[in-house]
């Protein structure tokens, strides 16, 4: 049968891996897809590593523009990534009539609602499993297993990066400094590394898990992010001793107010499993009404492991091309008609449980002058504990689990708290989830 033709943009690590995957289980990948699956093309400024990766079998150019407008190619790989002439190919493919895959979630997140009109609207299909936790098949899971159920929430390390780093400081003590540059050696980071550190990927993901799980535009802008660059290594000593573990997680969630979109470092318990998601793993949890708890879990980064992501939709495109595209399966899960714009809620509005820790003097009533104040606030607390002041030393580290609260009634306290003579410097705060039902 007449093969698929690909053109491959880019040859960098998950292109390198997905011309090494495609040829070495090219018998099996034809017997899934139905036909062979030919890369026939590559791009790449280098020359010179596309000679190297391809060894000869298919042709190799430095100019990415005549890949996405060759008559020879009918699915176009994306994997330049950023969103400047990513956007430009992915738009120029389109226009081509030419299919697209992508593991570029920046600009899915940023641009997503423009690219999959323009594809609808083409007849062409966007392959995106790769953008979202590498080799897991969490963008199938949601899209298509889970379609019977109404999605309450969703909540990933979904950056293998910072997951790296949290373990290693957890485990062995090291700076966060160390760490980062472990994990740029092993080339887990983004080519910006802000983008791990300061939760802007965890965030692209978490937005196209939302549009999945609720039907909802594609929302980057509306996403609440911190990172970890600011995390204490004293937080991570202290909430194991609590039972929880730090894991910076990516959180959509249906309320009745509307959609929370978030990525923070939360306190999780330690019980759960995703709590003993250790290293550059990736794993994502999503609640649905019928089925419960479901778990994913795998490598979120890597050459083959987002070859393999890659690889699975160009089967997926290799079967369905030739269906009517109104009988394919809509990009975002639902119809492009049956999208809807549920209201984002602003962090202020959000509802979590909080980790509080406070340096306080150590004198009588000074935790009756806190629990007041968090009182004032209905603010329950669930824990306290207080180290005792080290030698020579007349301040103590107070640590404080609350209930749920919104979060706008915990920063009121909190700058109550600050406030307070005997409390010196900031309350360090952080979010708490329970994710059980
Ligand atoms: N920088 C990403 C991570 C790679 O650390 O998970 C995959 O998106």
């Amino acid at each position: 049968m007449k093969p698929i033709n690909v053109g491959l943009l880019g040859i960098g690590t998950v292109g390198g891996g997905t011309f090494t995957v495609l040829q070495r289980n090219c018998e099996e990948i034809t017997r899934r897809a139905g036909r062979p699956i030919q890369i026939v093309v590559v791009a790449d400024k280098n020359l010179e590593l596309a000679k190297l990766v391809t060894g000869g079998a298919c042709r190799i150019t430095d100019d990415a523009f005549s890949v996405v407008s060759d008559p020879e190619v009918d699915v176009v790989i994306e994997l330049i990534g950023g969103y400047g002439v990513a956007k430009e190919l992915v738009m120029q493919a389109i226009a081509n009539g030419k299919h697209v895959v992508t593991a570029n979630k920046a600009l899915l997140a940023t641009h997503g609602n423009e690219i999959f009109k323009a594809a609808q609207d083409k007849g062409v299909m966007i392959g995106f499993e790769a953008a979202v936790a590498g080799g897991i098949p969490i963008i199938k899971a949601v899209r298509e297993g889970l379609t019977a159920n109404r999605i309450e929430w969703i909540a990933g390390i979904i950056n293998g990066t910072t997951n790296f780093i949290l373990s290693e400081m957890r485990d062995k003590g090291l700076s966060f400094d160390t760490v980062l540059k472990e994990a740029q050696r092993l080339g887990y980071a983004e080519a910006d590394p802000t983008f791990d550190i300061e939760g802007v990927d965890a965030a692209h993901k978490i937005t196209l898990l939302a549009s999945l799980a609720f039907g909802i535009p594609v929302q980057f802008d509306k996403a609440y992010i911190e990172g970890i660059s600011s995390l204490d290594a004293v937080d991570i000593k202290y909430a194991e001793q609590l039972g929880y573990r730090i894991k910076l997680l990516g959180i959509a969630r249906r309320t009745p107010e509307g959609i929370e979109l978030r990525v923070h470092p939360t306190l999780i318990p330690a019980k759960r499993l995703i709590a003993n998601v250790e290293g550059a793993m990736n794993a994502v949890l999503v609640q649905g009404d019928a089925v419960g708890a479901t778990l994913y879990y795998g490598k979120g980064a890597g050459a083959e492991p987002t070859a393999s992501a890659v690889i699975a939709d160009l089967v997926d495109i290799t079967r369905m091309h030739t269906a009517d595209p109104e009988n394919r399966v809509p990009h975002l899960a639902f119809q492009p008609g049956a999208m809807v714009d549920l209201p984002m809620l602003p962090m202020s509005e959000v509802t979590s449980s909080y980790y509080l820790r406070l340096r306080v003097a150590d004198k009588t009533g000074v935790l009756a002058d806190i629990t007041r104040i968090l009182a004032d606030q209905l603010i329950s607390i669930d824990a306290v504990i207080q180290k005792e002041p080290a030698d020579n030393e007349t301040e103590a580290d107070l640590i404080m689990l609350t209930h749920q609260t919104r979060e706008k009634c915990i920063d009121a306290a909190i700058a109550k708290i600050e406030a307070l003579n005997v409390v010196t410097g900031r309350v360090t705060r952080l979010r708490m989830e329970e994710l059980g039902k």
